[in-house]
């Protein structure tokens, strides 16, 4: 077939009421030209002839498609041709239609991002993604009737964001046709979103760093106290070894075992270091 010149430019197909549709509705495809045109063509894609064929003399043919079946999905384009044009030279095509006749479109998928644990300060969003751009996308709470969150997307998924403090629990989401005659996906999989345990694990941590911190101050003042022993004991006499084997703690005041060097305190080694912390 002659390739059509670029001066013969594209029509535009649209679908009435919808390219997406239920068995057994009427869908009228609507091929608009941008010229006059005195003929239009309804191709499908695979086929090298016309499906059907419209002569007028505007820039708008309807092609009536009758109580369609999914069979009769698919790809669509259309063109149109001028009188004057030389013999089977036909405009450039339409972008393509995709026409879809179900009952059920696919089921979507449900993801939290960045991901299905929330930390508590930070936020989450839910995308529930379909096969089909140009959807309503409704998202559920498990256990709440009403859809939690609606929205109408041009993109093939809607993003539903969620505070994080209240995002903790159990998700479905599903999409249907913006306008009648509706058709519905069934719901996705249930997502569960929780809350970051890992926060909890850090006040966990928190706490045992404070008790280390408070093993740290008890030994502290242990030392602390071995020191002033060690100070008071530097000042006294030392005592003859052969004394301090006789020493009875429980023998007359006096003989006060303070005025002895403690055995854990070798002072003279101890008191720099305790000093410098
Ligand atoms: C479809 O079109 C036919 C013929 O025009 C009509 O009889 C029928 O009621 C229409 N069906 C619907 C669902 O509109
Ligand atoms: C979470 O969302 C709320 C409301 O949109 C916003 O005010 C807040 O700054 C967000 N927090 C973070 C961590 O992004």
């Amino acid at each position: 077939t002659p390739v059509p010149p670029a001066s013969y430019p594209k029509p535009w197909l649209g679908a009435q009421p919808a390219a997406v549709v239920t068995p057994g509705v009427n869908v009228t495809l609507r091929c608009r030209a941008p010229q006059p045109a005195w003929r239009f063509a309804l191709f499908r894609a695979g086929e090298s002839e016309p499906l059907l064929l419209r002569d007028v003399s505007l820039e708008l043919a309807e092609f009536f498609l009758e109580a369609v079946t999914p069979a009769q999905g698919g790809s669509y384009h259309c063109c149109y041709r001028r009188l004057d044009w030389g013999p089977g030279i036909w405009s450039q095509p339409s972008d393509v239609l995709e026409l879809l006749v179900t009952d059920l479109l696919p089921r979507p998928s449900l993801v939290a991002l960045p991901g299905p644990v929330v930390a508590p300060g930070a936020n989450v969003s839910l995308r529930c993604a379909g096969r089909l751009p140009g959807m309503s996308f409704a998202l559920y709470r498990v256990g709440l009737a009403a859809p939690l969150q609606y929205r109408d997307s041009a993109q093939r998924w809607a993003d539903f964001p969620l505070l994080g403090a209240r995002a903790p629990g159990t998700y479905s989401c599903y999409y249907h046709t913006p306008s009648a005659p509706y058709v519905l996906s069934p719901r996705s999989e249930p997502l569960v979103v929780s809350s970051d345990d890992s926060s909890s694990l850090d006040y966990t941590q928190e706490n045992l760093i404070r008790l280390g911190l408070a093993g740290l101050v008890l030994a502290s003042l242990g030392v602390l106290v071995v020191l002033d022993c060690c100070s008071r004991s530097s000042g006294v006499r030392r005592i003859p070894a052969e004394q301090r084997r006789h020493w009875d703690p429980w023998g007359p005041p006096g003989s006060a075992p303070l005025s002895h060097p403690s055995p854990l305190c070798p002072a003279t080694f101890f008191k720099p270091w305790f000093l410098l912390l």
